[in-house]
Parts: C-alpha cells; structure tokens; sequence
C-alpha cells in the first residue's frame, strides 16, 4: 500500500486544502480532502483491470465551495431533512435553518462539507486510513453541544473503502452522520446509471409527504417499485405510477435495514454489467436513502464537465430522516460524554 498527498488548491477566503490519496496493492486507490473530509476520487479496476474513477466530483477545492449536490460530501450534524426545521430535546425546541422548503437538509445553510478538518495518517500493514477530526461549536447550525468529532476514511487491500464516525458532546445532542458520494461504475463521466442494477435488503421503507418529510410509518415494499429484495436496474421502475416515487421524482427513499448497532452488514449492492464493476454497501446503522441524482446539475465537475439528473446514485446509510421528531424511528439522542458511532464499507469487485 501507498500514500500520497498534493495541494487541492485555495478556497475563496484563502484556506489551503490537501488531497491525500492512498493506493492498495490491486491498483485501487481513493482520494479524499481536509476540506469538509470530502470523498474526490474512488479508482477502481474494471474486469479487464482498466482503472476509472468511479466518484462524481470536482477537480479543485474550488468546486466543493459551492457543492450544491452534496458530490462526495461528509454531512453533519444530522442527514437528510428534518420536519419544520425544528426539534425538541430535554423540554426546549431548537431552531435550525430552513434550506429546503421550510425543513433543515443536511445540516442547514452552514454544512460540515465547508469545513477544515485536521487529520491524522493511520497505517497498517493492509490498510492505510486518514481520520480527519473537528469540533463543531455549540449550537453551530442550531444544534446544541460542543461535538468533537472524526471521520475515518480507510482503503483495504480487500478493495474496501471504510467510513467510520465517532462522536463526542459535552451536552445532550442529536447526530446522524452520513456520506453523499455519487456512484457510477461506469465511471463518472459515463453518463446515466439507470442500466446499473441494485439489491436491497430492505423489506420496508418509509413513506415520505411531498416534502419528502416521511410520515411516520414504515411500509412494504411487497409489490410496489421499492422492491430491490431481488436485484433490478434502476431505471426499469424509476418513472412507474406511485405516490412515493412521484413526491421524489424518482427513487428517493429511506430504506429500514436489518441490521445491528456495531456490526457492519451487507445491506445493498450496486453492479455495472458493462464494466462489470460492482459494489457491496455494509453498514451498521438501521436506515439507507437510495438517491438516483434527480436533482443532480453540477457544472464545472471533473474535466470540465457537467453532471445532470440520473449521472450517479448514493447510498447514504443514516439514521431515518427526521427520527428526532418521530419517537417510532429507531433512533436515541446523544447523551452527554457518550461516544457515537458507526460504520459503513463500500467494497468493490470486479467480475
Ligand atoms: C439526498 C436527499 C435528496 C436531495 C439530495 C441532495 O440525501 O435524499 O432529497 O436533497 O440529498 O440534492
């Protein structure tokens, strides 16, 4: 295994960011910045060892100043949108941003994908990972508690990428880490993913309002189009008649995973035909948005290109959005001095 690190360029207001990138011994190698410990590159062979980036993204920091689609994001301090922009904890309600119809996406107007991380090399003889770490200050973005926090991103000679989270508050918090990394096995400038096929191990997922604010009841995926129990490509039901798919404009919907705090397990797989790339997604966390990109328009991406709606798809593992608010949801607040964490691999194979 190897490492290396490059200046990524100078934001706006000056701040110098590093990409470190780390290389395993089959020629996969995986690329990620201090500057919102964002995801850039994910090199990885084909069936015929053809390498090709497999992450959508920009080619500077400068493209992740303004990165409206979230390409290769960290998002913190809690995914996906909560309900009104608002939630209570031992009896107060806090206040967070409204930046998506009167709800809170992502963290607000203020995401950790903006942010300076420190970072820390940690290698071993099979594995070589990068923790970047950050406190994020009392009632940043309107969340409660001073959150020490890292993120550790680690390359395998097992071809698998890890994102481990931990987490620390001097105060009783809410937190639902998660990553935006758009996928296409085909490569990132290869166009649309709906001939890549995906498997989800998901019996159940939660219905959503047009806000996409779900509603508080899980659902069957038993004979509607969220069935990904048996693999499918995911254009084949993207435009079908159903009201969930119609509030997403697509496949858009966080699935209930059977899986348990601390073991990270299989839960999805992704799978390029054509370049017969495929990816295995493992997480410990109970919840996972399948995102086909349909809202996807990104310019000036790598190359000097441009992404649009169906270039890549993310499987973001989480928390269910809004569990804060619906006491159904699996979901605790952080106390004070516990330590949050949780795991998610992408493993990749080419066949
Ligand atoms: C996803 C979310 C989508 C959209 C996207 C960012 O996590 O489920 O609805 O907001 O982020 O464009």
């Amino acid at each position: 295994m190897k490492r290396s690190t490059q200046s990524f360029g100078k934001t706006a207001d000056g701040r110098e960011a590093t990409l470190f990138t780390v290389t395993n011994d089959n020629g996969m190698s995986v690329s990620v910045t201090d500057f919102g410990a964002t995801v850039v590159k994910i090199c990885v062979p084909d069936k015929n060892g053809n390498v090709a980036d497999v992450a959508l993204g920009y080619d500077t920091v400068k493209g992740y100043e303004n990165n409206d689609c979230y390409l290769g994001a960290f998002v913190g301090r809690y995914a996906n949108r909560i309900g009104g922009a608002k939630f209570t904890l031992g009896g107060k309600t806090y206040e967070l941003e409204k930046n998506d119809n009167g709800n809170c996406l992502h963290g607000g107007f203020d995401p950790y994908s903006t942010k300076m991380h420190e970072y820390e090399i940690i290698e071993d003889e099979d594995s070589i990972g990068i923790e970047f770490s950050r406190l994020s200050p009392d009632m940043e973005q309107g969340f409660p508690g001073n959150l020490d926090y890292t993120v550790t991103y680690t390359l395998t000679n097992d071809n698998e990428f890890i994102i481990e989270y931990s987490a620390v508050s001097d105060k009783e918090t809410i937190v639902n880490f998660t990553n935006h990394t758009y996928f296409n096995l085909g490569g990132e400038a290869s166009g649309s993913i709906y001939d890549h096929l995906v498997r989800i191990d998901a019996d159940a997922y939660t219905p959503t309002d047009k806000e996409l604010i779900p509603t508080g009841v899980t659902a069957s995926v038993d004979g509607t189009p969220l069935d990904f129990r048996t693999e499918k490509p995911i254009g084949r039901d993207i435009n079908a008649d159903h009201i969930d798919l119609k509030n997403a404009g697509g496949f858009d919907q966080n699935f209930v995973l059977k899986t348990k705090a601390g073991d990270a397990t299989l839960v999805a797989t992704l799978r390029d035909p054509k370049s017969g790339r495929k990816m295995e997604v493992y997480t410990d966390l109970p919840g996972i948005q399948l995102y086909t990109g349909n809202f996807l328009k990104a310019e000036n991406t790598k190359g000097g290109r441009s992404y649009k709606r169906g270039d890549g798809v993310c499987f973001e593992s989480q928390y269910f959005p809004n569990s804060c608010n619906v006491p159904a949801f699996p979901y605790k607040p952080l106390k004070a001095d516990e330590e949050f964490n949780s795991i998610t691999v992408y493993k990749f194979i080419a066949e």
